[in-house]
């Protein structure tokens, strides 16, 4: 495997609607001289979202658009990326869905994270959808995105197991914390034959 350093390594844009704790995991994670990525921006459909206050603490440019399909709106997204020589784009709790010709633009580049034993459970209310079929496991996924709602190639997953007493809440919190372990194995595994 070629080690990125400093300059040479992939300039990524997080997109985030919420919380961002895999925002601030993945900008930890690149900080360490293995990870094949520097962040180079945030972006957000909602200038409310909490995880922008990563922004601010580690000194991350951070974008608000519109995330309409409005082909002009879609222009500006996509002149930032490319003004920014953005060539990665990790989706980590984005809540809108890009559109085909964006997701042409960066064919293989985008990586989106699930809270899901994908293919099972796609789209939203994930974890009460699992306990309400009584499942025995449940997990996460790091996954390319196509044009199919959580349907890309599987990068990696891991397993987690659910206990008689989980409720959504409890779940949520137990797949989050390996979410923060998978993404950064997932991106080493897509770079480590460069
Ligand atoms: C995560 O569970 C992720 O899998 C899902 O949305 C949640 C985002 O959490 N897509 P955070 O904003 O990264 O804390």
């Amino acid at each position: 495997m070629v080690r990125l350093i400093g300059k040479n390594k992939i300039k990524t844009a997080v997109f985030i609607s919420g919380t961002g704790s895999n925002f601030k995991n993945l900008i930890k994670f690149s900080k360490y001289r293995r990870s094949p990525i520097q962040i180079n921006c945030v972006i957000s459909d909602n200038k409310k979202a909490k995880g922008l206050i990563y922004a601010k603490k580690f000194r991350i440019k951070k974008k608000i658009f519109c995330f309409d399909k409005e082909k002009k709106n879609e222009k500006k997204i996509l002149d930032f990326l490319k003004k920014n020589q953005v060539g990665l784009i990790c989706l980590a709790g984005f809540m809108k869905i890009l559109s085909k010709n964006f997701i042409k633009k960066f064919n293989g580049k985008i990586l989106n994270i699930h809270p899901s034993l994908l293919p099972k459970y796609k789209g939203l209310n994930t974890h009460q959808r699992v306990l309400n079929n009584n499942e025995k496991f449940s997990g996460c996924t790091v996954h390319l995105v196509n044009s199919k709602l959580d349907s890309g190639k599987i990068i990696l997953q891991k397993k987690v197991k659910i206990f008689k007493n989980d409720n959504s809440k409890i779940l949520a919190k137990r797949i989050l914390k390996k979410e923060h372990i998978l993404y950064p194995k997932a991106i080493i595994k897509i770079f480590s034959n460069l």
